[in-house]
């Protein structure tokens, strides 16, 4: 396999080399051949309660996106909160000399090389094991909770007190660090925001390995930093995230539409009323013209037999997905109000398709297509994703341009579409949200066919998304990327547009030395600079 190969951003912030340069003369109590003796025994003899590994750690040079590889020096597997803080202390006592950098893994399950590092430390968060979930039941529920936890166990774990949070993402195998290090946005952010909106406290380990507990009454700008912030800051090592009772079921609702103004209307009305459903996603569908034959296996159709009539051709179409949460024994209000619901909506009366499934059976939907991916051999594939968040005013301007024209057919790979809307964000986050009130998440979750030469191989797949990219950069839309990928500091710079100078504060502030998480290419170590 070829991996594309990199550039680094390169530095022209004069703030940033600014400061640096300021860093490194009151650095003189630095001893600079520190940083020229060998760097493996320097580690090895860390007083650390885990350990690091030289060898084997492909593992660690590779993520979900299987498009790029870059082997680390080291993997440290900490047993404790205070192994990750020694560790980073260390390597900013080398000062900016030394080109170690640091970088957590979650569940490596970026697309983009984000949780790797090049020659760097890898530190494998799931060997952090030192917290159990600790459960606070009083009238404003949380769990504290490590962040190398992967969000299915507590799922798991808060069902077990009738709780569960309450804003999650399509896929629960990722850690708490990894999601909160991006935003976490999934059917239920229109009423309760992202992860990032739903955590009270955070404790992080800091480019200088300070250990430092901070929420939004206590070192509020840290908090604000770490989330959304991309891994930049600190090293998260722990959160307390908000929960609520949990439902025992799920009624699961999909409807199709052939138009794209009448779906959007549609998903705008439910997501801004306040009686509405749990969840609210949707998708589209190009040239699948088995799709109602797809769903049998788990919705049953409303009218089996005008269902059976329904033929999708080679149309675009948008499916509205939608759940309520209930509990057994209020199983007819629940129908009378997704009835009510329903009637005030625009879909195809054929298409209406219903489910009744276990919410720990929903939430975890994406593992049943896992297992079966995994066992078609189409799971451990690139994965080059594109993921954009639209204002609501581009929103139709963007669906003319890509579905049907540019997006010729999605018939292997999930492409999402749902608003959100803005009040439910914190703006003083790292997160960088686009203009308007109400936003639209739209995600291409291709995944290519490896040696596929195909509209299924890599290469077209990558063209399609510059195609994407640069209609919607001449056509204006205003669009930021979610999970972005940039090669050059300009990019990022126009990235956070007003945001930057913060965001660089913040850095200077926090990992002064850019030791942090260097996949995500906005800051390069201090070497260079100099
Ligand atoms: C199948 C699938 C479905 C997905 N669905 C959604 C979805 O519905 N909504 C959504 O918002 N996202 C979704 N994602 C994207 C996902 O949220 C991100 O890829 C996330 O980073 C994955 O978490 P991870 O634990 O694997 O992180 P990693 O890939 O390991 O790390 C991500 C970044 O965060 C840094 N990092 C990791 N842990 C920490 C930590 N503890 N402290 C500080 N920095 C850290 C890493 O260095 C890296 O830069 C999905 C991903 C997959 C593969
Ligand atoms: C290092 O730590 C890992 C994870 O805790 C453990 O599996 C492994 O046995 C340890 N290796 C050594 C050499 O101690
Ligand atoms: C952070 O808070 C946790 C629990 O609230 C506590 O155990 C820990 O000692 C605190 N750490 C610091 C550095 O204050
Ligand atoms: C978004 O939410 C805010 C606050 O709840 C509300 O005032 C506003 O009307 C909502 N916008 C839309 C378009 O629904
Ligand atoms: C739809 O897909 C089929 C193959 O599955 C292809 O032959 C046909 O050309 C496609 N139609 C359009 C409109 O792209
Ligand atoms: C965040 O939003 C508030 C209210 O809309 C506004 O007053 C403030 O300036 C915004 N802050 C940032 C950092 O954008």
């Amino acid at each position: 396999m070829k991996f594309p190969s990199v550039s680094f951003a390169k530095h022209n912030n004069n703030l940033f080399i600014r400061v640096l340069m300021i860093m490194l003369l009151s650095c003189a109590t630095i001893r600079v051949d520190f940083c020229f003796s060998s760097i493996p025994s320097s580690l090895k003899a860390l007083p650390l309660e885990g350990n690091f590994s030289f060898n084997e750690n492909e593992f660690a040079a590779r993520d979900y996106g299987n498009q790029y590889h870059f082997l680390p020096l080291a993997v440290l597997h900490p047993k404790s909160v205070s192994d990750i803080a020694i560790t980073i202390k260390h390597i900013w006592q080398m000062g900016p000399l030394s080109r170690l950098t640091v970088a957590a893994r979650g569940h490596g399950h970026s697309t983009r090389g984000q949780a790797l590092a090049d020659q760097g430390i890898v530190i494998n968060m799931e060997s952090l094991r030192e917290q159990k979930m600790q459960f606070n039941t009083g009238r404003f529920p949380y769990v504290d909770v490590s962040a190398s936890e992967l969000w299915i166990k507590i799922l798991h774990e808060s069902l077990k007190h009738g709780l569960a949070p309450k804003s999650w993402t399509d896929y629960l195998h990722l850690t708490v660090g990894g999601t909160l290090s991006n935003a976490g946005i999934s059917g239920q952010a229109f009423r309760h925001g992202p992860q990032i909106s739903n955590v009270h406290e955070l404790e992080v380990v800091t480019g200088k390995g300070e250990v430092v507990n901070c929420s939004d009454k206590k070192n509020a700008d840290l908090f604000q930093s770490v989330l959304g912030g991309l891994g930049q800051f600190g090293i998260i090592t722990k959160a307390r995230i908000s929960l609520e009772p949990a439902p025992k079921m799920v009624k699961w609702v999909r409807v199709l539409y052939s138009d794209f103004s009448t779906f959007a209307r549609d998903q705008e009305f439910l997501i801004s009323s306040k009686k509405t459903f749990d969840y609210i996603e949707g998708l589209v569908i190009i040239n699948r013209t088995d799709v109602l034959n797809n769903w049998r296996s788990s919705f049953s159709p409303q009218d089996p037999d005008q269902a059976s009539k329904f033929i999708s051709d080679g149309r675009t179409l948008y499916c509205l997905e939608l759940t309520k949460n209930f509990n057994p024994d209020k199983v007819d209000t629940v129908n009378q109000e997704i009835e009510s619901l329903l009637s005030k909506l625009s879909y195809i009366p054929s298409t209406l398709f219903m489910s009744e499934v276990s919410y720990i059976e929903f939430l975890d939907r994406v593992h049943t297509s896992e297992l079966k991916l995994r066992s078609k051999g189409l799971w451990d594939v690139p994965h080059p994703w594109l993921n954009l968040l639209i204002p609501r005013s581009k929103i139709k301007a963007f669906s003319q341009g890509v579905f049907g024209n540019i997006l010729k057919d999605t018939n292997s790979s999930p492409v999402l579409i749902y608003p959100v809307n803005k009040s439910k964000w914190d703006n003083r986050t790292s997160f960088v949200l686009p203009e308007e009130d109400i936003f639209y998440l739209v995600a291409f979750l291709f995944h290519a066919i490896p040696s596929s030469s195909g509209t299924d191989g890599l290469e077209h797949i990558l063209t399609l998304n510059k195609r994407i990219l640069e209609f919607c950069e001449v056509a204006h839309l205003g669009v930021k990327q979610y999970l972005a990928h940039y090669t050059t500091q300009e990019q990022w710079q126009v990235h956070f547009g007003q945001r930057w100078e913060v965001f660089v504060q913040r850095k200077l502030a926090y990992d002064p030395l850019a030791i942090l998480a260097p996949g995500q290419r906005i800051f390069q170590k201090g070497i260079s600079i100099l």
